[in-house]
């Protein structure tokens, strides 16, 4: 199977001299297009600043992360701010929805972002709102919601603009146990169906059933 993101000898230290903290301390990972890894390990560990360097967003200390075969942390700003746009799904632990747009302005924001005209955008996330379940939520305020259901219009604009590879950190944290499992039930359908790479970040181990591979880190490395 093909390969998505090549992680060697991965190394992150946030800041310098006595304060540093070495967040990543020598990561080798691959993860395969079509599955859907979860990526384990207690609070410090590492878990997000690993998968916030495979979606671009820090730059490794140390180390190659490849994403289809890209280096992304030696492309230019500019490139690499245009290949996350076009490429990667980012989905938050808090949602981070904008409450002033509708649901589906929500869900268009990345397409807007590229340049898309507005009315093919909030078409096009109308069709997501269908795809995570609620078509009917498309008009209203992000805050009329239940948790569970933010989660699905965060994950339909992770989808909008048909990214290889999707990253989730700690996607049911914020919900309760019902609305967690359908959320990961979600996640997996899309990719079984899709055949997108999918990265999830959690410490819960009720949803451990929905990963295809569980990696479990500890101190900045992988134990297992
Ligand atoms: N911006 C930052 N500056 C300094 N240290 C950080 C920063 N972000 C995370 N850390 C530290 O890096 C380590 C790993 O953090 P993190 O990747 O957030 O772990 P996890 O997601 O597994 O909880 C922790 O010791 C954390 O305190
Ligand atoms: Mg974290």
């Amino acid at each position: 199977m093909e390969t998505t993101v090549v992680c060697k000898n991965l190394k992150l230290t946030y800041g310098s001299g006595a304060t540093a903290v070495e967040a990543l301390r020598g990561i080798d990972l691959e993860v395969k297009r079509g599955e859907l890894l979860m990526l384990m390990g207690p609070s410090g560990s590492g878990k997000t600043t690993l998968v916030s360097v495979i979606a671009g967003i820090l730059t490794q200390t140390e180390g190659e992360c490849l994403v289809s075969n890209l280096d992304l942390n030696h492309m230019p700003d500019k490139e690499k701010t245009l290949y996350r746009g076009s490429h990667i799904g980012f989905v938050f632990q808090k949602f981070n929805l904008i409450p002033m747009l509708t649901t589906a302005e929500n869900v268009s924001v990345p397409l807007l972002i590229l340049g898309q005209d507005r009315k093919t955008a909030l078409e096009k996330a109308k069709k997501l709102l269908f795809e995570v379940g609620i078509p009917e939520k498309a008009d209203v305020s992000p805050a009329e919601l239940s948790g569970g259901q933010q989660q699905r219009v965060a994950i339909a604009r992770a989808l909008i603009h048909n990214p290889d590879i999707i990253v989730c950190d700690e996607p049911t944290s914020f919900l309760d146990h019902g609305a967690g499992m359908k959320v990961m039930d979600l996640l997996r359908s899309i990719i079984d169906k899709t055949g997108k790479t999918l990265i999830v970040v959690s410490h819960d181990p009720r949803i451990q059933q929905y990963a295809h591979r569980i990696v479990r880190m500890d101190d900045g490395k992988i134990v297992g």
